[in-house]
Protein backbone atom coordinates (compact mmCIF):
# COMPACT_ATOMS: atom_id res chain seq x y z
CA UNK A 1 0.00 0.00 0.00
CA UNK A 2 1.57 3.30 -0.68
CA UNK A 3 2.17 6.12 1.88
CA UNK A 4 0.53 8.77 -0.12
CA UNK A 5 2.81 11.02 0.77
CA UNK A 6 4.20 10.61 -2.99
CA UNK A 7 6.74 13.35 -3.70
CA UNK A 8 5.97 13.90 -7.18
CA UNK A 9 3.62 10.47 -8.14
CA UNK A 10 -0.26 11.61 -7.99
CA UNK A 11 -2.52 9.66 -5.96
CA UNK A 12 -4.46 7.08 -7.53
CA UNK A 13 -8.61 7.88 -6.51
CA UNK A 14 -11.23 5.15 -7.17
CA UNK A 15 -14.75 7.46 -6.82
CA UNK A 16 -17.76 5.09 -5.67
CA UNK A 17 -21.11 6.33 -7.04
CA UNK A 18 -24.47 5.18 -6.80
CA UNK A 19 -26.57 8.34 -8.16
CA UNK A 20 -26.17 12.16 -9.22
CA UNK A 21 -22.01 12.13 -8.91
CA UNK A 22 -22.15 16.06 -7.77
CA UNK A 23 -19.42 15.19 -5.65
CA UNK A 24 -17.63 12.98 -8.24
CA UNK A 25 -18.01 16.21 -10.59
CA UNK A 26 -15.96 18.26 -7.61
CA UNK A 27 -13.23 16.26 -7.28
CA UNK A 28 -12.50 15.81 -11.00
CA UNK A 29 -12.93 19.38 -11.58
CA UNK A 30 -10.42 19.73 -9.09
CA UNK A 31 -7.90 17.09 -9.68
CA UNK A 32 -8.14 18.60 -13.27
CA UNK A 33 -7.10 22.06 -12.16
CA UNK A 34 -4.22 20.54 -10.60
CA UNK A 35 -5.70 21.75 -7.08
CA UNK A 36 -5.83 18.12 -5.97
CA UNK A 37 -2.66 16.36 -6.74
CA UNK A 38 -4.27 13.58 -7.87
CA UNK A 39 -6.02 11.65 -10.47
CA UNK A 40 -9.57 10.18 -10.70
CA UNK A 41 -8.42 6.45 -11.90
CA UNK A 42 -11.58 4.78 -11.89
CA UNK A 43 -15.67 5.20 -11.14
CA UNK A 44 -17.02 2.34 -9.61
CA UNK A 45 -20.67 2.18 -8.94
CA UNK A 46 -23.15 -0.71 -8.16
CA UNK A 47 -26.12 1.15 -10.54
CA UNK A 48 -25.46 0.43 -14.03
CA UNK A 49 -27.84 3.59 -14.70
CA UNK A 50 -26.59 6.02 -12.49
CA UNK A 51 -25.80 9.54 -13.87
CA UNK A 52 -22.30 10.22 -12.18
CA UNK A 53 -21.19 7.14 -14.59
CA UNK A 54 -22.49 9.48 -17.43
CA UNK A 55 -20.27 12.17 -15.98
CA UNK A 56 -17.20 9.78 -15.38
CA UNK A 57 -17.56 8.67 -19.24
CA UNK A 58 -17.86 12.16 -20.49
CA UNK A 59 -14.51 12.48 -18.70
CA UNK A 60 -12.32 9.45 -20.32
CA UNK A 61 -12.96 8.40 -16.48
CA UNK A 62 -13.11 4.58 -16.36
CA UNK A 63 -16.07 2.79 -15.51
CA UNK A 64 -16.41 -0.47 -13.25
CA UNK A 65 -19.93 -1.96 -12.56
CA UNK A 66 -20.28 -4.05 -9.72
CA UNK A 67 -23.43 -5.35 -9.10
CA UNK A 68 -24.90 -7.75 -6.53
CA UNK A 69 -26.13 -10.73 -7.90
CA UNK A 70 -26.87 -13.84 -6.58
CA UNK A 71 -24.14 -16.14 -7.66
CA UNK A 72 -21.86 -14.25 -5.34
CA UNK A 73 -21.66 -13.44 -1.82
CA UNK A 74 -20.79 -10.24 -0.55
CA UNK A 75 -17.63 -11.20 1.05
CA UNK A 76 -16.54 -12.21 -2.97
CA UNK A 77 -17.86 -9.56 -3.78
CA UNK A 78 -15.82 -7.02 -1.71
CA UNK A 79 -13.15 -9.35 -3.10
CA UNK A 80 -13.64 -8.87 -6.46
CA UNK A 81 -13.85 -5.06 -6.00
CA UNK A 82 -10.39 -5.06 -4.10
CA UNK A 83 -8.25 -6.88 -6.56
CA UNK A 84 -9.97 -4.41 -9.68
CA UNK A 85 -8.58 -1.70 -7.51
CA UNK A 86 -5.35 -3.23 -6.67
CA UNK A 87 -4.59 -4.09 -10.37
CA UNK A 88 -4.97 -0.17 -11.40
CA UNK A 89 -2.48 0.65 -8.71
CA UNK A 90 -5.44 3.06 -6.31
CA UNK A 91 -4.42 4.83 -3.34
CA UNK A 92 -7.69 5.91 -2.09
CA UNK A 93 -10.97 5.57 -2.14
CA UNK A 94 -13.47 8.19 -2.06
CA UNK A 95 -17.38 7.27 -1.62
CA UNK A 96 -19.87 9.95 -2.65
CA UNK A 97 -23.59 8.87 -2.69
CA UNK A 98 -22.30 4.93 -2.89
CA UNK A 99 -25.73 3.13 -1.21
CA UNK A 100 -24.15 0.10 -0.39
CA UNK A 101 -22.25 -1.20 2.77
CA UNK A 102 -18.50 -1.37 2.09
CA UNK A 103 -17.69 -5.08 2.29
CA UNK A 104 -14.85 -5.68 5.78
CA UNK A 105 -13.11 -8.35 2.81
CA UNK A 106 -12.81 -4.46 0.90
CA UNK A 107 -12.07 -2.94 3.56
CA UNK A 108 -9.18 -4.97 5.41
CA UNK A 109 -7.73 -4.68 1.15
CA UNK A 110 -7.75 -0.76 1.39
CA UNK A 111 -6.58 -0.11 5.54
CA UNK A 112 -6.92 3.38 6.19
CA UNK A 113 -7.56 4.56 2.90
CA UNK A 114 -11.30 4.54 2.60
CA UNK A 115 -12.71 7.92 2.99
CA UNK A 116 -16.59 8.78 2.97
CA UNK A 117 -19.18 12.29 3.02
CA UNK A 118 -22.40 12.33 4.36
CA UNK A 119 -24.90 15.26 4.48
CA UNK A 120 -25.26 15.67 8.53
CA UNK A 121 -22.80 16.35 11.60
CA UNK A 122 -21.68 12.45 12.47
CA UNK A 123 -21.98 11.20 15.03
CA UNK A 124 -25.56 12.51 15.13
CA UNK A 125 -27.78 11.52 12.07
CA UNK A 126 -25.98 8.58 10.62
CA UNK A 127 -26.14 4.87 10.12
CA UNK A 128 -28.20 2.80 8.42
CA UNK A 129 -31.52 4.71 6.94
CA UNK A 130 -29.74 7.75 7.60
CA UNK A 131 -29.48 8.92 3.47
CA UNK A 132 -30.52 11.48 1.39
CA UNK A 133 -34.01 13.14 2.27
CA UNK A 134 -33.98 10.92 5.41
CA UNK A 135 -31.44 12.68 7.20
CA UNK A 136 -32.38 16.28 6.50
CA UNK A 137 -35.92 15.35 7.87
CA UNK A 138 -34.80 14.04 10.97
CA UNK A 139 -32.54 17.14 11.47
CA UNK A 140 -35.67 19.71 10.72
CA UNK A 141 -38.09 16.99 12.88
CA UNK A 142 -35.58 17.09 16.14
CA UNK A 143 -35.68 21.14 15.55
CA UNK A 144 -31.22 21.20 15.06
CA UNK A 145 -30.18 24.96 14.52
CA UNK A 146 -27.52 23.69 12.79
CA UNK A 147 -26.62 20.66 10.13
CA UNK A 148 -24.08 20.34 7.67
CA UNK A 149 -21.42 17.21 6.36
CA UNK A 150 -18.89 15.55 7.54
CA UNK A 151 -15.88 13.69 5.71
CA UNK A 152 -14.76 10.34 7.90
CA UNK A 153 -12.80 7.24 7.47
CA UNK A 154 -14.67 4.22 6.88
CA UNK A 155 -14.97 0.76 9.24
CA UNK A 156 -16.79 -1.83 9.31
CA UNK A 157 -20.54 0.26 10.95
CA UNK A 158 -22.76 2.41 8.67
CA UNK A 159 -21.21 6.30 8.98
CA UNK A 160 -18.88 4.99 11.91
CA UNK A 161 -15.29 6.13 11.74
CA UNK A 162 -13.21 8.62 12.67
CA UNK A 163 -13.95 12.16 11.73
CA UNK A 164 -11.70 14.06 9.28
CA UNK A 165 -13.31 17.73 8.65
CA UNK A 166 -16.93 18.92 8.87
CA UNK A 167 -17.96 22.20 7.58
CA UNK A 168 -21.78 23.52 9.08
CA UNK A 169 -25.12 25.45 8.29
CA UNK A 170 -27.69 27.13 9.70
CA UNK A 171 -31.01 25.62 10.12
CA UNK A 172 -33.82 28.24 9.29
CA UNK A 173 -37.36 27.93 10.81
CA UNK A 174 -38.99 27.22 7.64
CA UNK A 175 -36.51 25.05 5.78
CA UNK A 176 -37.79 22.26 3.93
CA UNK A 177 -35.55 18.94 3.31
CA UNK A 178 -35.05 20.05 -0.26
CA UNK A 179 -34.04 23.72 0.92
CA UNK A 180 -31.32 21.89 3.45
CA UNK A 181 -30.01 19.63 1.23
CA UNK A 182 -29.86 22.91 -1.35
CA UNK A 183 -28.11 24.63 1.13
CA UNK A 184 -25.53 21.46 2.47
CA UNK A 185 -24.73 20.32 -1.14
CA UNK A 186 -22.11 23.11 -1.51
CA UNK A 187 -20.98 22.54 1.72
CA UNK A 188 -19.95 19.19 0.84
CA UNK A 189 -18.30 19.57 -2.34
CA UNK A 190 -15.77 22.01 -0.93
CA UNK A 191 -15.10 19.99 2.25
CA UNK A 192 -14.60 16.74 0.07
CA UNK A 193 -12.37 18.70 -2.20
CA UNK A 194 -10.00 20.36 0.80
CA UNK A 195 -9.79 16.69 2.75
CA UNK A 196 -8.61 14.82 -0.29
CA UNK A 197 -6.22 17.74 -0.99
CA UNK A 198 -4.51 17.46 2.35
CA UNK A 199 -4.96 13.83 1.68
CA UNK A 200 -3.10 14.20 -1.82
CA UNK A 201 -0.72 16.24 -0.79
CA UNK A 202 0.36 14.56 2.45
CA UNK A 203 -0.68 17.24 4.81
CA UNK A 204 -3.44 14.86 6.17
CA UNK A 205 -1.35 11.58 6.82
CA UNK A 206 -4.36 8.73 7.35
CA UNK A 207 -1.94 6.63 8.83
CA UNK A 208 -1.87 8.80 12.24
CA UNK A 209 -5.65 8.96 12.24
CA UNK A 210 -6.88 6.69 15.56
CA UNK A 211 -9.93 4.90 15.38
CA UNK A 212 -13.09 5.76 17.41
CA UNK A 213 -12.88 4.32 20.36
CA UNK A 214 -16.50 4.10 22.06
CA UNK A 215 -17.01 5.43 25.23
CA UNK A 216 -17.04 2.34 28.02
C1 LIG B 1 -24.41 13.37 -0.81
O1 LIG B 1 -25.36 14.08 -0.07
C2 LIG B 1 -23.45 12.65 0.09
O2 LIG B 1 -23.20 13.33 1.28
C3 LIG B 1 -24.18 11.37 0.37
O3 LIG B 1 -24.82 11.04 -0.85
C4 LIG B 1 -25.04 12.23 -1.60
C5 LIG B 1 -24.41 12.04 -2.94
O4 LIG B 1 -24.69 13.13 -3.81
N1 LIG B 1 -23.32 10.34 0.87
P1 LIG B 1 -23.98 13.20 -5.22
O5 LIG B 1 -24.28 11.88 -5.94
O6 LIG B 1 -22.52 13.39 -5.00
O7 LIG B 1 -24.60 14.37 -5.92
Amino acid sequence: MSSLQPPTNKCRIAVFVSGNGTNLQALVDHCKSGDIKGEIAAVVSNVKYAFALTRARNENIETLIFEPDQKSSRTELGFKIAKALKERNIDLICLAGYMMKIEPSLIRAFPNRIINIHPALLPKYGGKGMFGHHVHEAVITAKEKESGCTVHLVDEQFDHGPILGQAKVLVSPDETPESLAEKIYPKEHDLYVSIVKKICSGALNLDTVPPVTEPS
